[in-house]
């Protein structure tokens, strides 16, 4: 810190900080603002570029308006079932439940879906659902998402810090929050903010990994100042492989396919030309799903007949059937598979119901869809696991500390179903937001405060990798952690390559230590990629020590040296990650699951 700052460090005071500024973050900023608190919004990207963005094909919500039929129950048992039975029962249900409203909110806040015959938002096919319950705008509707939330979080008068990124937390000296600390980009000044409540909207953790569909601001930030805080994750073991990420060229590869190309009917073919998700059923879903290309067809004919196209199988078991076709030797030229819709729709239903899978295919790779099958391959998407919340209020063990939308945990269990996430960023953002607001207003003039010293620290720490002499550069650093994951920690996995891949991150970690970053504090992405690396690691430890620790196969961890799913022992429990005592690793210890009431098992009892 400068002998300038430290007199007069810009500093803030609020209710409501939100960290974050994607779905989950604007939601949750506008509820904490209703419910009357000083609430601002930190985000170290702009404000509208959110990785919520990649959530292209739809909100999930079961509104009935293509499937009368369809209920929060069904929405319900469809979540759990794609979690396979480990999320979180209240964070499903309260999702199912509230999931309908918040689409119509959004809609009366200037939101532009795609419309039914009848003239009511247009729902659309997803994999794990039963129904049609994808509310959507084309292939946009992250993008319209964040731009209606946008438009509100300005009219309100909400405070965005932009280009700001949060560091550390501060607690005072009962363990309750009491603000946080962070520094502008393109200045590198510090700042601080003093707010009895943190609300955690940070995303997810893609970037530890080499190929992925997430963003640069994946850092896992959220996930480390929680743990960092005292607060612990579960689920980490849990990481979503989206089965359709582009392959080619090199430079896009892992940008997301939306599976609406298969929700509106694409195929998946491999080299041979066969039609491979039919060798690919599991036993579990059999009932429900079509095995001949005949009845596969006519379920987009007559969806009455339920039995519906294996492609349309939840993610994970897409994902999986994908990488074995390409490990058998029967892959595209790129190590890809073909996703085909060129054959099965025209070219005019592809251009008005996928717009921007067409523009991207034809300026990035030069394939035009409407004509020709497009090369994909799975691509590290989103995490299960996240910071241990109750389901009601969203606040984690930290008093005053929140966490929502994927930097949580729990409401997917073991495996997301597409388009859920979108639908628990708009309902956990406002459950989160107003119960930040209520804590803040029940503490009355008992604020917790801020203590000098932990300012000096956090100051102290951010301006660590310029003090080292002679050390590593800190992209190094991140490219060998996001190969070690890649290969070790990735869609199969084996408990001699975790081994190898923690001993990997410990290496790196004693790297970390010596990283370096030259020049000075004013717009600087060496040393902002050196914080991150921080959150990087610590995240990439969780994963893989509970990816080692959890000996059976289920949803987003697939064990090759345990391949069955073992719901004697590991259907019952969490696996929880929190720091360990001296604050320079990760400690792992088991949770019951919460038991679901009676009145809920019924929807599982024939399945
Ligand atoms: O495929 C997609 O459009 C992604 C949606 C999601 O992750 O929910």
């Amino acid at each position: 810190m400068s002998a300038s700052e430290q007199g007069g460090m810009e500093r803030h005071q609020y209710d409501v900080i939100v960290v974050g500024a994607g779905g989950a973050g604007l939601r949750a900023a506008i509820a904490a603002h209703d419910a009357g608190a000083k609430t601002a919004v930190v985000c170290k990207s702009l404000l509208g570029k959110a990785h919520t963005v990649m959530a292209e094909g739809g909100i999930a919500a079961a509104m009935g308006n293509r499937w009368p039929e369809d209920n929060w129950e069904v929405h319900f048992r469809d979540t759990m079932r794609g979690g396979k039975m480990l999320n979180n029962w209240r964070m499903a249900q309260l999702h199912a439940q509230e999931a309908p409203e918040r689409v119509q909110e959004l809609e009366d806040w200037g939101a532009l879906f795609d419309r039914t015959e009848d003239g009511l938002i247009s729902q659309r096919d997803f994999g794990g659902h039963k129904y049609a319950r994808l509310a959507h705008v084309g292939d946009r509707t992250g993008l319209e998402m964040i731009r209606t939330l946008q438009q509100r979080t300005v009219e309100l008068g909400i405070d965005v810090f932009m280009e700001c990124t949060v560091t550390d937390l501060f607690k005072d000296e009962s363990g309750a929050i009491s603000g946080a600390f962070g520094y502008w980009r393109e200045t590198g000044r510090f700042i601080q903010f003093d707010a009895p409540a943190v609300i955690l909207a940070t995303g997810g953790i893609g970037k530890s990994f080499k190929v992925t569909s997430n963003s640069w601001e994946y850092t896992g930030d959220g996930h480390a100042l929680a743990m960092r805080a005292g607060a612990a994750l579960i689920n980490m073991e849990f990481v979503q492989f989206h089965p359709t990420g582009m392959v080619w060229p090199p430079s896009v590869k892992g940008l997301l396919v939306t599976e609406s190309v298969r929700g509106d009917g694409g195929i998946l073919k491999n080299s041979e030309g066969k039609r491979f998700m039919f060798d690919y059923i599991p036993e579990f879903f059999k009932s429900e799903t079509a095995d001949t290309e005949e009845e596969a067809d006519a379920w987009y004919e007559d969806k009455k007949n339920n039995r519906r196209p294996p492609e349309l199988l939840p993610r994970d078991e897409v994902a999986r059937a994908i990488n074995s076709e390409i490990k058998a030797g029967r892959g595209s030229p790129h190590g890809g598979i073909f996703l085909d819709i060129a054959s099965r729709r025209t070219p005019e239903f592809i251009k008005k119901r996928l717009p921007s899978m067409y523009h991207q295919f034809k300026e990035l790779a030069d394939v035009d869809i409407t004509a020709e099958p497009m090369e994909i391959g799975p691509t590290c998407h989103y995490v299960m696991g996240g910071v241990e919340v109750d389901a009601d209020t969203q606040e984690s063990a930290v008093p005053g500390l929140y966490a929502v939308g994927e930097c949580s945990g729990g409401m997917h269990g073991s495996n997301r179903l597409g388009g859920n996430s979108l639908g628990d960023l708009l309902v956990f953002g406002k459950l989160a937001g107003e119960h930040a607001a209520k804590k803040v207003s029940g503490l009355g003039a008992n604020r917790p405060a801020v203590a000098p010293d932990d300012v000096a620290a956090a100051a102290t720490s951010a301006v660590a990798p310029f003090e080292v002499e002679g050390g590593e550069n800190p992209y190094a650093i991140q490219h060998d952690l996001q190969q070690a994951m890649n290969d070790l920690v990735g869609i199969i996995r084996e408990g001699a390559e975790l081994e190898q891949a923690l001993a990997d991150i410990e290496a790196l970690k004693e790297r970390a230590k010596q990283m370096v970053v030259e020049g000075h504090r004013q717009y600087n992405p060496g040393w902002h990629l050196a914080l991150d690396l921080r959150n990087m690691l610590i995240v990439s430890e969780s994963i893989a020590k509970a990816a080692l620790a959890r000996e059976e196969s289920r949803g987003g961890h697939t064990r090759n040296d345990f391949p069955k799913t073992d719901h004697e022992v590991w259907g019952k429990k969490n696996l929880v990650v929190t720091l360990n005592d001296s604050g320079d690793g990760v400690q792992l210890s088991e949770k019951p699951l919460p038991v679901m009431p009676d009145e809920l098992k019924k929807y599982f009892e024939e399945s």
